[in-house]
């Protein structure tokens, strides 16, 4: 089976999701940043990861999912700012998930990411309570993902490959 990895990463945190999944994958395997990439061809499973932007899929990655992923096996990898367990992410999540809708998705993981400086004065500065709440959050989010998040990342890429054999 011949696998690729492919991601967009503005901060660093889905490409340590995206190369811990790599090494897991025994199969023959590359690993590229979706920037680098005009076709799916020749894979039998793609791993596709991306940070969420603005509650859902920044453009880049839903140009990617809509343009090259249709029909193909694809099992999602998210990073996002939120802690796993805020209620509004499952919604972030499930459109991360539309934006895959053309793939055969076999299976999605996400984990929390650090949140960027830059991101977190912004959303200090925001008139809205909720975007300013999760900007006081944003010290929380240090070190992640963390050993734990990128073993559980691992453990999905042995889920998926499993799946696929
Ligand atoms: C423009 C922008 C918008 C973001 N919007 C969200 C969001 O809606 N929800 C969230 O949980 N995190 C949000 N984040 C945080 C990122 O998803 C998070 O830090 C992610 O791990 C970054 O991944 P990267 O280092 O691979 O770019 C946003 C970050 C940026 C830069």
């Amino acid at each position: 089976m011949k696998v690729l990895i492919a991601y967009m990463s503005q901060t660093g945190n889905t490409r340590k999701v995206a190369e811990a999944i790599f090494q897991e994958v025994r199969d023959e395997k590359e690993i590229k940043e979706m920037s680098e990439l005009d076709s799916l061809g020749g894979y039998d499973l793609a791993f596709v990861g991306f940070p969420i932007h603005g509650f859902g899929a920044p453009d880049e990655a839903k140009s990617f999912l809509e343009n090259h992923c249709k029909g193909k096996n694809v099992a999602l990898f998210v990073t996002h700012g939120a802690p796993e367990d805020l209620e509004d992410l499952q919604e972030w999540l499930a459109k991360c998930k539309e934006a895959a809708a053309g793939a055969n998705l076999i299976g999605m993981f996400d984990c929390q990411g650090e949140l960027a400086q830059g991101v977190i004065d912004m959303l200090l500065k925001s008139p809205d309570p909720k975007l300013r709440y999760f900007g006081e959050m944003g010290p929380t989010t240090k070190g992640q993902p963390d050993a734990a998040r990128l073993e559980r990342a691992r453990e999905f890429a042995r889920e998926m490959m499993e799946k696929e054999k």
